[in-house]
């Protein structure tokens, strides 16, 4: 067996982090997609600066949650059999262990310079901060709406590879996450979806429920057939 798992917002959110496209997506009155984006950067650094200091901020009061841990539990199963990709930009998975993880939408504990170089970073980000290596401006190492997202071919890669794919928490409408799925189904690998709600996805096995719940059911599941396989 060999498990992709793709994170969305929605699993951090019984953590209390909001989610984007939730009643609670709206930030001081902007649509969050109007503040990710190169373009307000450029025009409005203060605001994108002010935006992501205020949601790194928010780490230090959440604790990742149940299904955070589940699925820790599932990579010390599986190993190199699991891969788990996240479009979120908080550190919850990070903070249960994982190593087998790649955050496609960048970190807010990271800051990027002008070459592209990534640090750490933990604490407000601003326009005078400089890199202390290169001296270049810093920004956030997120990726904004029309940039390219992070570990593409390697994830397409095991995503061939994998035989159940699993989307948890996700609306499915932001590109090219949201193709996983489909391709998953075509290539006839056993797709599952975990949400509250429903989404536009084609999955053989739908879940809809809080991923605290389901999320550490599927897991326990997933390890009793892995053991018999
Ligand atoms: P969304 O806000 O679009 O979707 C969150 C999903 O989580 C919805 O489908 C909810 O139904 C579901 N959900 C909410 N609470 C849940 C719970 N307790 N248990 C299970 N499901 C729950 O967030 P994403 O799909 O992550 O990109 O958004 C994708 C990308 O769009 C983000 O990474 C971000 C955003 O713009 C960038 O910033 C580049």
């Amino acid at each position: 067996m060999r498990v992709l798992v793709l994170t969305g917002a929605g699993i951090s959110a019984e953590s209390g982090l909001p989610t984007f496209r939730g009643e609670d997506g709206l930030w001081e009155g902007h649509r969050v997609e109007s503040v990710a984006t190169p373009e307000a950067f450029a025009s409005d650094p203060k605001l994108v600066y002010k935006f992501y200091n205020m949601r790194r901020l928010a780490l230090k009061d959440v604790r990742p949650n149940a299904a955070h841990r589940a699925l820790y539990k599932l990579e010390q199963a599986l190993g190199e059999d699991f891969l788990l990709v996240t479009q979120n930009v908080d550190n919850l998975h990070d903070r249960c262990g994982h190593r087998r993880i790649r955050h496609m939408h960048g970190r807010l504990d990271e800051a990027r310079n002008e070459a592209g170089d990534v640090i750490p970073w933990s604490r407000d980000l601003g326009p005078k901060d400089r890199c202390p290596t290169t001296g270049s401006r810093l920004r956030p190492n997120i990726v904004w709406f029309g940039e390219v997202p992070f570990h593409l071919d390697g994830v397409a890669d095991f995503l061939q590879r994998c035989t159940v794919f699993c989307a948890i928490g996700t609306s499915g409408l932001v590109y090219p996450a949201a193709n996983f799925a489909q391709v998953a189904w075509q290539q006839r690998t056993h797709t599952v979806e975990i949400n509250l709600e429903r989404t536009g996805g084609t999955f053989a096995d739908t879940r809809r429920g809080r991923a605290t719940k389901l999320v550490p059911q599927w897991v326990a599941e997933l390890i009793e057939r892995a053991r018999w396989e």
